[in-house]
Formats: C-alpha cells, sequence, structure tokens
C-alpha cells in the first residue's frame, strides 16, 4: 500500500497502540493520532526503527517469478549433474578442469579453441554429460547461495598431495557443508615425489571430512592433472553420485538458470550462463537483474555455436545491449514486451528502495547531530 493508517501500522509491527504512539512521539512526529495516515516511505522509516528491513511494495506486481517447484520430480527426465570445483590456491583446480576438457568428446569432435571459461559442460567417454564449474571463491557464487539458488549439485575439493589441507580447503568444506551439497575429495598432484596421501587423508578427518578410508562415505580419488592418472576414475565417481543423487528437470517450460560470469568480448557483450529447467534457444527473450535481452546465439566452451541449452549446462549467450551481473537469476520470458514490463518493475523497485535507503540514512544522520 501506498499509505497506512497508524494504528494499521503498530497492528503491523505488533505494538500496543498508546505505547506506538509514544515512541513515535519521540522519533519527532508532533501531535500523532491513531488516525494519522503515513506515507509508504514514512512507514518503512519507522519500521526500520523496529529493526524491520524496508522493501517497497508498488501497484501491481508485474515481475516475473520462477515457477513453483516441480510436483512429482521423479517422472522427469535426468538432467547433466553440475560439479564445482573447490579447492586452495594452487592445488591444481585448473590444471583438473583443463584435463576434463581435453579429453572430452566435445573437443575431439570439433577441434575448438579451448579458451579460459569458468563453466562448461562436456560429453564424457562414456557419452554422458558433467558439467564444471571453475571460479567458487567468486563473489558470484556468494550471492547466489545468499538468495538461496541450488547451483550446485556437488564439490570436488582438490587437496594437493605435496601441500594438504590448507586455509582455502577449510573455506572450500565450509561452503560445501552450508550449501549441504555432497563432495568428493581429489587429491591431486600424486605424481610428485613430495606427495603424501595419507597425510591428506588424515588431516581432512581431523576436519570432521568422514571419507571412505575411515569408515565414512566420502569418496576419494587419487588424481595427476599433469599425467591423467586417476582422472577416469574421478568421473566415474562423478556419475556415480549424480546417479545416486537422481538429478532430474524439466527440459520444456520457460527456462531458469543463472549468470555465472559477464564480460566484453570482441563479438558483444557475453555471459555464462547455467541451466537449471527448461532450454534456452536463439531468439527466446530473457530477463536478468534489471536488464532483458533477445538471445542472438549461444556457443559452448569450444566456441562452437550451439542450437539450444538442456537443463544441467552451461553456455555462453550473446545479444545483450546491458551486461547482466554475475550472480543474477536468469528468467525467460513468454515476449518481449513482458520482459520489458519485469524489467522496468524491477528498475523502478530498485530505484525506490534507494530513496528510501538515502532518507533513512539522512534522518539517521540528523537524529545523530541532534
Ligand atoms: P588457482 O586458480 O590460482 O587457485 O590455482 P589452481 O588450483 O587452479 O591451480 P593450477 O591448476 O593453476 O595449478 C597450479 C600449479 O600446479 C601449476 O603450475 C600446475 O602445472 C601444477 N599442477 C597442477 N596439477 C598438477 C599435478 O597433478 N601434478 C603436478 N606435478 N603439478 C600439477
Ligand atoms: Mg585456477
Amino acid at each position: 500500500p501506498e499509505f497506512i493508517s497508524v494504528a494499521n501500522l503498530g497492528a503491523a509491527l505488533g505494538v500496543r497502540l498508546n505505547v506506538f504512539l509514544g515512541e513515535l512521539e519521540e522519533l519527532g512526529f508532533e501531535n500523532i493520532t491513531k488516525d494519522n495516515i503515513l506515507t509508504g516511505e514514512t512507514a518503512a522509516l519507522v519500521a526500520q526503527e523496529y529493526g524491520f528491513e524496508p522493501t517497497v511494495e508498488m501497484g501491481e506486481d508485474e515481475d516475473l517469478k520462477p515457477r513453483p517447484p516441480p510436483k512429482d520430480p521423479s517422472s522427469l527426465p535426468l538432467r547433466p549433474p553440475v560439479v564445482t570445483i573447490m579447492g586452495h590456491v594452487d592445488h591444481g583446480k585448473t590444471t583438473l578442469l583443463d584435463y576434463l576438457r581435453k579429453s572430452s568428446i566435445v573437443d575431439q569432435e570439433h577441434g575448438g579453441i579451448t579458451q579460459h571459461i569458468g563453466a562448461f559442460s562436456v560429453k564424457m567417454s562414456t557419452g554422458k554429460q558433467i558439467t564444471f564449474l571453475d571460479t567458487p571463491g567468486h563473489a558470484a557464487f556468494l550471492t547466489m547461495r545468499q538468495r538461496g539458488a541450488d547451483v550446485t549439485d556437488m564439490v570436488i575439493l582438490v587437496v594437493a598431495a605435496d601441500d594438504s589441507v590448507k586455509p582455502q580447503t577449510l573455506e572450500a568444506l565450509k561452503h560445501a557443508r552450508s550449501s549441504k551439497v555432497p563432495i568428493i575429495v581429489a587429491i591431486n598432484k600424486v605424481d610428485k615425489e613430495s606427495a603424501n596421501v595419507n597425510r591428506v587423508k588424515s588431516d581432512l578427518a581431523a576436519h570432521g571430512v568422514e571419507i571412505e578410508d575411515y569408515g565414512g562415505d566420502v569418496q576419494v580419488v587419487c588424481v595427476s592433472g599433469k599425467t591423467g592418472q586417476g582422472m577416469d576414475d574421478l568421473e566415474e565417481n562423478i556419475l556415480l553420485l549424480a546417479e545416486m543423487l537422481d538429478i532430474r528437470a524439466e527440459p520444456d517450460g520457460m527456462a531458469e538458470g543463472w549468470v555465472l560470469e559477464s564480460s566484453i568480448k570482441p563479438i558483444g557483450r557475453v555471459a555464462t550462463v547455467l541451466v537449471k529447467r527448461g532450454t534456452l534457444r536463439a531468439g527466446d527473450y530473457i530477463v536478468a537483474g534489471t536488464v532483458h535481452t533477445k538471445i542472438r546465439s549461444l556457443r559452448n566452451e569450444a566456441g562452437v555455436e550451439v542450437d539450444e541449452a538442456p537443463p544441467g549446462t552451461a553456455v555462453e549467450i550473446l545479444g545483450w545491449k546491458d551486461p547482466p551481473d554475475a550472480g543474477d537469476m536468469i528468467l525467460q520470458a513468454p515476449n518481449e514486451d513482458k520482459a520489458k514490463i519485469a524489467t522496468r518493475y524491477r528498475q523502478e523497485l530498485k530505484e525506490r528502495t534507494e530513496a528510501i535507503q538515502q532518507q533513512t540514512q539522512m534522518e539517521q544522520a540528523k537524529r545523530d547531530k541532534a
């Protein structure tokens, strides 16, 4: 509502009316009665005094929203697992990813140019697909988690066999635990002379990781991103875990996903997007934060144009006039009008929320002075 009476606001905040009136006077409202009408902005300021976060309601809600979760997920088709690689600096995350990418069928088929991209989907030698995400230290990942996004299905915790558990290993563990996703441990660099696999295992156990060697159910795979040792095992473990998790999504309906990265390339503005539901195709209208676009084209990690991006795959999307922010949710709109209206609504909401915050800060400053 744009306006609210003092009586109704007091009730909404759960404060007895006579107490509320007294407190309003203390806040500087003069001769206030229960019938006084406050504007939405003023009401928000008062609400903030009571520890509420101000949000503004506007006229008709013209925003796009994600669909409700599926009623019976078990009847949906399987989708590729989304796997995030985490671990301490220099423990070999990128090397492992590069190895997986090079050994994938896609690369051999198209001979595409390998470029650095933080997310990609590959078809394994078994024909099964896996989507890998790098760069988890990313602010975008934190943003997505705060928004309750279940971006990843599992975490590969990379620990170098010659360095063992380090601060960022523990940080990664914390992330995995708070997002409640299962982990697979990849002990990397086992080709090195100084490798000490047992030390890594006991260090992990000491930090509460229930690894299989100690009777737990966390798989541990010894690998080398340099020689390729153990990489088939790692793939197999990922696919086995995915099978157990029974990861399914609807390939049709309005698509939903997340912006993982956003950048400017010679071909224009590009966003790397992870599709979670539905399928994105060229010509589709999508909204991300306060921007929208018609998809010009989709490309895989090898820079090869693809026709569509089904659930569980990561693609680059071209065609943005304004760049979306990493961490933003992507929602498909049924048509251009709906996309425009939704972004206009979001823009307005953003401006009004900012205005209220500014006003609140000014009032606070005034009160601090007084
Ligand atoms: P950041 O992205 O900086 O956190 O590092 P990262 O975890 O991605 O590590 P990266 O893959 O860049 O590897 C770091 C160094 O370790 C590089 O010099 C790699 O060549 C080396 N390296 C990675 N994996 C292995 C391995 O299995 N064996 C050996 N001997 N060296 C490796
Ligand atoms: Mg790296």
